[in-house]
């Protein structure tokens, strides 16, 4: 691997930053990692590591400008993965997009400045959502597809990929786009993403805990078998470490995006396999509360992609369903480490 294995990530305090963080402060394949953790709530490192960490809001370019040089030096480099949720930024436009497309400008900026004075061009791998794609669709997914958002995360993040690409294209940075499905089962707290019922109807339930699912009226509803695009987060972690390591040039000439890889649920699938797994009772803790704007954002969602692109570059994806997925999450919370 090139690079001093200096590696920044933004939204580290985060539920995706924080597993990026554990798993590459392990990795055996980036020895002597050097991790600079940077997030608006005060980051945690690793435990056993010697990680910087830095409480910024990146909204703030004087912010931004200081985690490009902290005593690691300049990074290799970056996983942006900081902003605000879809919920959230649909709920609040004007902050949605100062989070979700100005700072992450920023941050792209300052990569470009930092590295070109190190004298490399950083890597910045930029965590992009399917919520880039809506409005009438092809029954799948294939990596010409145009995006065209129906909400405002989406949008953000679409902005974002057309600067990140043209920054590449002009060697500012070398940059990696993932449009990553909706990853479940997301640990800890609910979030404000339209998405976090997805999880929450097993997370919760497993834990003895009531779940509202804002899709359908009852448990025979049909808006039940709406599709869902997921992968675990453990695979996804795998993809993100990944993404670092392939070559610039296996990618498309044209673009640096990858439609991780993902595969289909439903609603009522993923209760079939909480059922499975922890029992009818486990179930019945969820109630229905059919919320229309959550609804309306999650079915705009496409639902099965082609993952042809990504699997050739060497990503990999989840086998056996939802059933593995609710399993291993159990076995987590059993042993106390989500
Ligand atoms: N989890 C998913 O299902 C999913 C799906 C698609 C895309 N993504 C993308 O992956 C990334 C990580 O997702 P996640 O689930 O870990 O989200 P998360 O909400 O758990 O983490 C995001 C982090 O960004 C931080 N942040 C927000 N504003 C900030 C600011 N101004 N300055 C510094 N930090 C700020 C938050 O404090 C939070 O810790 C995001 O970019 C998200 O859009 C996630």
């Amino acid at each position: 691997m090139s690079g001093n294995n200096v590696i920044l990530i933004t939204g580290a305090g985060g539920f995706l930053g924080s597993l990026l963080a554990r798993a590459l402060q392990t990795d055996p394949q980036t020895p002597n990692v050097r991790l600079i953790l940077v997030d608006v709530i005060e980051p945690k490192a690793p435990s056993g590591s010697n990680a910087v960490t830095i409480k910024a809001n990146l909204t703030n370019p004087e912010e931004v400008d200081a985690i490009f040089q902290t005593e690691y030096g300049v990074p290799d480099t970056v996983y942006c993965l900081h902003g605000i949720m879809s919920r959230g930024s649909e709920d609040n436009f004007d902050f949605g997009v100062k989070v979700n497309i100005d700072s992450v400008r920023t941050v792209l900026d300052a990569a470009r400045k930092y590295g070109a004075k190190a004298g490399h061009v950083i890597k910045f791998i930029f965590t992009s959502s399917l919520a880039v794609y809506g409005g009438p669709l092809p029954d799948v997914i294939e990596p010409n597809t145009i995006a065209t958002p129906q909400g405002a995360y989406g949008m953000g993040k679409l902005i974002d990929e057309i600067f990140i690409n043209e920054y590449t294209r002009r060697g500012f940075v070398d940059g990696r786009i993932l449009r990553l499905p909706t990853i479940v089962v997301r640990a800890g707290a609910p979030s404000a993403a339209a998405s976090s019922f997805i999880s929450g109807i097993i997370r919760e339930p497993l834990q003895g805990l009531p779940s509202t699912c804002p899709i359908g009226t009852s448990p025979s509803s049909p808006d039940l078998d709406l599709p869902l695009w997921v992968a675990s987060p453990e695979t996804t972690i795998a993809n993100f470490l990944h993404a670092r390591r392939i070559p610039a040039d296996a990618f498309f000439p044209h673009t640096r995006v990858v439609c991780l890889p993902g595969f289909t649920t439903t609603v009522r699938e993923e209760i079939a396999a909480l059922a499975a797994v922890a029992g009818p009772e486990a179930a019945a803790l969820i109630s229905f509360g059919d919320d229309e704007t959550n609804r309306r954002v999650v079915s705009s969602w496409p639902a099965r992609f082609d993952n042809t692109y990504a699997l050739a570059l060497g990503f990999d994806v989840d086998e056996g369903g939802m059933v593995p997925i609710v399993r291993r999450f159990r076995e987590q919370l059993r042993a106390g480490v989500v």
